[in-house]
């Protein structure tokens, strides 16, 4: 098993950063399924710790993310057809990623909530400011939709490539 990336084959830590992202991204994102069912059980200040915490964790393992594709130079080749709006469409989701958790913590801002990371607070509450509650709402919101209509022509693109073309493009992220 190779932690690198090869031409054909994501590598180790690029395939468990994948699919852990994948996870905790769509648990922020079905976050009023999970915030209503839990509602009698905890309170919404607690919820928004968990929502907080895992935004945080998607943000810091995109860095991650980051510093590791560099450290690969992209060996991964794309397949040949369609590779530009693959490659658009991979950009999309890296750009929702980067915006997803600070448009989040520019409502908790704004709100004047604190900010927390697991039991670490990084903000502390402060005044509120309307401005950059309504703008990061707005963002936020903005964003989530985008995120499940890409992940939606993302997966169906995955889907394609598998049953349709035929290729091996599944494969080298499983
Ligand atoms: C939920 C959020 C998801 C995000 C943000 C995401 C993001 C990405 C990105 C950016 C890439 C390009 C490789 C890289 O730079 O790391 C990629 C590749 C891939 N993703 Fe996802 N993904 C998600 C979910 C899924 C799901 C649910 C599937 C299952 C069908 C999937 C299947 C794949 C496959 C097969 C590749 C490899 C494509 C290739 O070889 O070029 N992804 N994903
Ligand atoms: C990548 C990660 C994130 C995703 C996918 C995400 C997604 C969402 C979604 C779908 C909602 C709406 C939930 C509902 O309608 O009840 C929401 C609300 C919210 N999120 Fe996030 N979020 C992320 C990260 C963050 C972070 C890091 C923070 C703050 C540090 C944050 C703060 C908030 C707040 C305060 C709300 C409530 C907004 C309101 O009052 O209308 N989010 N988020």
């Amino acid at each position: 098993m190779s932690m690198m990336d090869a031409e054909n084959r994501y590598g180790a830590v690029s395939r468990a950063l994948h699919w852990s992202m994948a996870i905790l991204l769509l648990v922020n994102l079905s976050s009023e399924v999970w915030f209503e069912a839990l509602e009698h059980s905890r309170s919404e200040a607690d919820l928004m710790v968990w929502h907080q915490t895992l935004g945080i964790a998607v943000f810091g393992l995109l860095l991650i993310r980051i510093a590791w594709r560099w450290l690969n130079h992209s060996k991964i080749s794309l397949p040949e057809n369609w590779a530009r709006v693959a490659r658009l469409g991979h950009f999309v989701l890296y750009g929702l990623m980067v915006f997803m958790p600070l448009s989040g913590v520019a409502v908790s801002l704004g709100e004047g909530d604190p900010v927390s990371f697991f039991g670490w607070m990084i903000f502390t509450p402060g005044p509120e400011t309307e401005w950059l509650e309504e703008v990061g709402e707005d963002l936020h919101e903005a964003l989530a939709t985008g995120f499940w209509i890409m992940i939606g022509l993302h997966v169906a693109a995955a889907l394609v490539h598998q049953y349709w073309l035929g290729d091996r493009v599944m494969k080298r992220m499983a």
